[in-house]
C-alpha cells in the first residue's frame, strides 16, 4: 500500500479551483457582468497569495471553460480584452515570486496575442518552482480525455504501443497536468455543487469543497476555512477507515506528542 496514498490530510500539494459567481457578483450590484469577471482577476491574486503563504506547491484554475465560448460574444469579447491584460500585467510580478505558469487547453481556439503572452509567459516562469500554477482556459475534462486517447491512438496506429500496453498508467501519462500529483482539494465557489466538466480524469479521488461565496468575495478566510475542513477528512481511497489508521498508528502512549 503506497504510504503517502493514505498520509492524513494536512496541507493539499494541489489545489484545483472552480472561479465561479462572477457574473451573479455584478449582478446583485446591478453592473454589467464584466464588472465581474474584473473583480474575479484580483481575487486571483489573493489565491494565489494564500497558496505561496501556505505552502502549497501547486494551484489549477479554471478560468474559462470549452463551453464558456457559447456565451454573448460581447462577454467572450470582454473576457478575452480581460485575459489578455492580465497576461500583459500580472505575469512579470508572478515570475518574480518564483511562480511557474503553464496553460491547459484548446490554445488553437485563441486569437494570435493571447496566444502568444500564453507561449511567452511559460517560457519566461518555466525553472520556477515556488508554485506551479495551471490555468485551465478554453479547457474541457472531456476534450482533456478524448486527447489523450487520441495521442495513444496514434502511437498504437504507428506501431509505438501495443493495445494491451493500455493501462491507467498510460493513460494519466498524456492528460493535463500529468507531472503534477492529481488535486488533494478541489474547491467550487458560487453555490453550485457541480463539476462543470473540469479535471473529470484527475478528480477521482479529489477532496471537493463548495461554498456560497462568489468568487470575487473570496478571501484568506475562505480559503483558510476550506484547508481546515480539507484537514479533518480522511482519505480511505477504497480502503477501510481501520486499514487507513493502521497504516499511521498513534504515537505510544508516554511521549511528548
Ligand atoms: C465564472 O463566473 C467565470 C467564467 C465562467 C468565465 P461566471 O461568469 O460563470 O459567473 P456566474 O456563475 O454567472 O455568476
Ligand atoms: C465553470 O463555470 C467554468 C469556469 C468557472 C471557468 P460555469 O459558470 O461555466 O459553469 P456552469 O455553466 O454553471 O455549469
Ligand atoms: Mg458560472
Amino acid at each position: 500500500m503506497p504510504s503517502d496514498a493514505t498520509q492524513p490530510a494536512r496541507v493539499p500539494r494541489h489545489l484545483a479551483v472552480i472561479m465561479d459567481g462572477n457574473g451573479r457578483w455584478a449582478e446583485r450590484r446591478r453592473r454589467p457582468r464584466v464588472i465581474g469577471h474584473r473583480a474575479g482577476a484580483r481575487a486571483v491574486q489573493n489565491c494565489v497569495d494564500f497558496c505561496i503563504e501556505h505552502g502549497i506547491g501547486a494551484l489549477t484554475l479554471f478560468a474559462f471553460s470549452s463551453e464558456n465560448w457559447g456565451r454573448p460574444e460581447e462577454e467572450v469579447g470582454a473576457l478575452m480584452k480581460l485575459f489578455l491584460n492580465a497576461l500583459e500585467r500580472e505575469v512579470d510580478e508572478l515570475h518574480r515570486r518564483g511562480v511557474r505558469i503553464r496553460f491547459i487547453g484548446q490554445r488553437e481556439r485563441f486569437g494570435d496575442a493571447i496566444r502568444a503572452r500564453m507561449d511567452a509567459a511559460e517560457a519566461t516562469t518555466r525553472d520556477n518552482t515556488v508554485l506551479h500554477l495551471s490555468v485551465a482556459a478554453s479547457y474541457g475534462g472531456r476534450w482533456d480525455i478524448v486527447n489523450a486517447a487520441r495521442s495513444l491512438a496514434e502511437d498504437v496506429a504507428a506501431g509505438r504501443v501495443k493495445p494491451d500496453a493500455i493501462d491507467e498508467h498510460a493513460f494519466a501519462s498524456r492528460i493535463a497536468l500529468s507531472d503534477l500529483p492529481p488535486p488533494d482539494l478541489f474547491i467550487r465557489t458560487g453555490g453550485d455543487t457541480r463539476v462543470s466538466n473540469f479535471l473529470l480524469w484527475q478528480l477521482a479521488y479529489t477532496e471537493l469543497w463548495f461554498t456560497e461565496t462568489l468568487w470575487p468575495d473570496v478571501d484568506a478566510a475562505t480559503l483558510r476555512q476550506a484547508l481546515d475542513d480539507y484537514a479533518m477528512r480522511e482519505r480511505r481511497f477504497g480502503l477501510t477507515g481501520a486499514q487507513v489508521s493502521a497504516s499511521f498508528p498513534p504515537p505510544p502512549a508516554g511521549t511528548d506528542e
